[in-house]
């Protein structure tokens, strides 16, 4: 995607070479119009599917989740953060490490949200290694449901998350991929 290239090379601020910071245009602030030509970008990458729930992990990966279950016509799950776990039998619970913060947490999802019906589509603003998306997938798998595919907004190629995705078996689509942030510049791949 054109348009996202340009701005992550006019607005993007590379702060280490594994770090890069796009609070303007997707993790602090969204233009609504751009979030829905990304949502129709993956509604179209999927269309061959019948997806049943977008699901997404809280938060800067929920304004794209949106826009592509409205597009779809179908709801949005947005799988909890929390630091500490009350024992809630009603939650599928993930233990996964977070690159940027450092910590542990636990991705939750309720139990009633996803079932062995259901066809879902991850989306996600950035894959870095991948933990949290690992973790939601075991969350899919528990319940039962089918993922479908996964569409994220930028894929940071240098780190493994979506690479270990695809050598899963899963249909990934992501809208640009970033090859390195080496001496604080930005490198995409094809
Ligand atoms: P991973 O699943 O791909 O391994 O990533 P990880 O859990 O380590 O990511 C933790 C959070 O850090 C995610 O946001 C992810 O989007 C974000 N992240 C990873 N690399 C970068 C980066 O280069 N720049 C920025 N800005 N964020 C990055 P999150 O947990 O959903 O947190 P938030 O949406 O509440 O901020
Ligand atoms: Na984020
Ligand atoms: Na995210």
């Amino acid at each position: 995607m054109e348009k996202l290239q340009t701005l992550i090379k006019e607005e993007a601020i590379v702060i280490s070479d594994q770090v890069i910071v796009m609070d303007t245009f997707l993790n602090h602030q969204v233009d609504p119009a751009f979030m829905m030509e990304l949502g129709e970008q993956f509604a179209s990458r999927f269309k061959e599917h019948h997806i049943t729930k977008v699901i997404t992990i809280e938060s800067s990966g929920i304004t794209v989740a949106f826009a592509t279950a409205l597009v779809l016509g179908v709801p949005l799950v947005f799988a909890r953060r929390k630091k500490t776990l009350v024992g809630d039998t009603e939650m599928l619970v993930e233990r996964v490490p977070s690159f940027t913060k450092g910590m542990v947490t636990d991705i939750m999802v309720s139990k009633q949200l996803l079932s062995e019906t259901d066809q879902v589509l991850f989306i996600d603003d950035i894959i870095a290694n991948g933990d949290a998306a690992r973790g939601l997938i075991k969350i899919i798998e528990r319940a039962g449901a089918t993922l479908v595919g996964a569409g994220i907004v930028v894929e940071k190629a240098f780190q493994s998350g979506g690479a270990y995705l695809r050598e899963s078996g899963i249909q990934v689509e992501s809208l640009v991929k970033i090859a390195s942030l080496t001496d604080g510049e930005v490198q995409f791949s094809s």
